[in-house]
């Protein structure tokens, strides 16, 4: 038993002040019923123009080309496709942040860019490494990830999008050296920061000039938005699995981030199957792969201007999908006084207007005013009298109050009638009153 608790300390002064604000009546005010569901269904994302990523490639290409042939970790051609990317961040309005790192005696950076607004505390990422291996200009590899997220960036400022979550872009630095730039990322954010990323999609090689569909075996959610966008194109995908680790989204997936992407293969050889679904030949998916001839002439437009339309897709039905609001509310806040040990007492609300059934989500808002709420049984009553246990008796439930919102599954309920919460006090001195009982359909 509890005896040292100190549980009765406080009792009948609190008691006093409760009884007093204790009334018996049981009107039920509800709040239009009749409000038409918004659409939960997300904004369509706009046509990424292929010659604006190509635009990008090129651009890419010259860069490596002024800078001794490549965009490698610690070369030249490596800031120089950091500024690159960045001023066209700026231009539009994004808030552009450069991380630097060092790695194997040089600096590294990596490029963040956010579009404002959108629920700060869900955030939707898409990436890719802007870096090059040293022997070539990685224009598939991966300047084609890197221009696909960026025109879609510049498509979201064009269209001046109001997601409903952040949206925030990255670049990563040094991926060809083992992640280095996503992982310096992902370890420098405060674990606060970690937990609001709802999402992180990569891109990495999205255009080989032998090209295959390949969607990410990750989080569910992502990986089916992807397919359904190639299935309304009539292109088949496959899984990716060409190595699950060997690029930026690892970094994501090992602090626990639901990640997904697109890729288009790299030194892999294409089946005959593969052939037959897609076209091409049984040969590398990409021939180039880091290799001197991974230039602007080592890219498949077709798979490039899929991809990119398809990281659009993503973004836009991710980023402005909106839950569904709440249904109806029926909430009845008078106050009913709870017996000390005593007979159990319901509060009620009349619950009208509502067509079939009550949801497999019905909320059950409890606001019970109570010095030991252990003492409390609560219940809601349906109104066929089925009654759903909220919250049973605890002797050692020493907390105050009950002030909680309970999920019921009341979808064998009717949802017209009579519902009650009916609460009853077992055991003797800590009283308390239901101060409030509100159902959300
Ligand atoms: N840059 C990657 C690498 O060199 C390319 C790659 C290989 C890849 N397999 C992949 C990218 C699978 C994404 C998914 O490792
Ligand atoms: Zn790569
Ligand atoms: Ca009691």
């Amino acid at each position: 038993m509890n005896l040292s608790v100190p549980r009765r300390a406080g009792a009948v002064a609190a008691f006093t002040a409760l009884a007093v604000t204790a009334l018996a009546g049981t009107t039920a005010s509800a709040a239009p019923p009749a409000a038409p569901a918004a659409p939960s269904a997300a904004l369509a994302a706009p046509d990424i123009p292929l010659a604006n990523v190509k635009q990008h490639l090129a651009d890419l290409q010259s860069i490596a080309t002024a800078n001794g042939g490549n965009r490698a970790h610690g070369r030249t051609g490596y800031k120089a496709s950091i500024d690159f990317v960045k001023a066209k961040l700026d231009a539009a309005g994004y808030t552009t942040t450069v991380q630097q790192f060092t790695y194997n005696g040089t600096t590294g950076y990596n490029l963040i860019a956010d579009w404002p607004g959108g629920d700060p505390n869900q955030v939707l990422m898409a990436g890719a490494h802007l870096d090059s291996v040293s022997s070539g200009a990685g224009i598939n590899d991966n300047g084609s990830g890197s221009a696909g997220i960026l025109e879609t960036a510049l498509a979201v400022a064009r269209a001046n999008l109001q997601p409903s979550k952040h949206l925030r872009f990255g670049w990563w630095g040094a991926e060809e050296l083992g992640l280095v730039g996503s992982k310096y990322y992902v370890n420098n954010l405060p674990s606060s920061e970690r937990s609001k990323i709802s999402g992180y999609l990569n891109f990495d090689m999205i255009g080989s000039p032998n090209p295959g569909y390949f969607v990410y075996d990750d989080d569910p959610a992502i990986e089916q938005t992807f397919k359904g966008y190639f299935a309304g194109l009539g292109v088949p995908t496959e899984i990716e699995t060409e190595g699950d680790g060997r690029s930026d989204h690892a970094s994501f997936k090992n602090v626990g981030i639901p990640v997904g992407g697109l890729f288009t293969g790299a030194s892999r050889v294409k089946t005959s199957a593969q052939v037959q679904k897609w076209g091409g030949t049984t040969t590398a998916f990409d021939r180039c792969y880091h290799s001197s001839c991974d230039t602007t002439s080592n890219i498949n437009d077709t798979a490039l201007d899929r991809n990119s339309d398809a990281i659009a897709h993503a973004i836009w039905t991710l980023g402005t999908a909106t839950t569904p609001p709440p249904g109806p509310v029926f909430e009845n806040t008078a106050d009913v006084a709870i017996p000390d040990n005593g007979a159990a007492v319901t509060s009620t609300v009349n619950v009208t207007g509502v067509t079939g059934n009550a949801p497999s989500t019905l909320k059950v808002g409890v606001d019970i005013i109570h010095t030991w709420r252990g003492d409390l049984v609560v219940d809601l009553v349906a109104p066929d009298g089925t009654v759903y246990n909220l919250k049973p008796f605890s002797s050692s439930d020493s907390a105050d109050n009950v002030q909680t919102t309970y999920t019921v599954n009341a979808s064998s309920e009717l949802a017209n009638g009579a519902w009650k919460l009916r609460v009853q006090d077992k055991a003797a001195q800590d009283t308390g009153y239901i101060n409030g009982f509100k159902l959300t359909f």
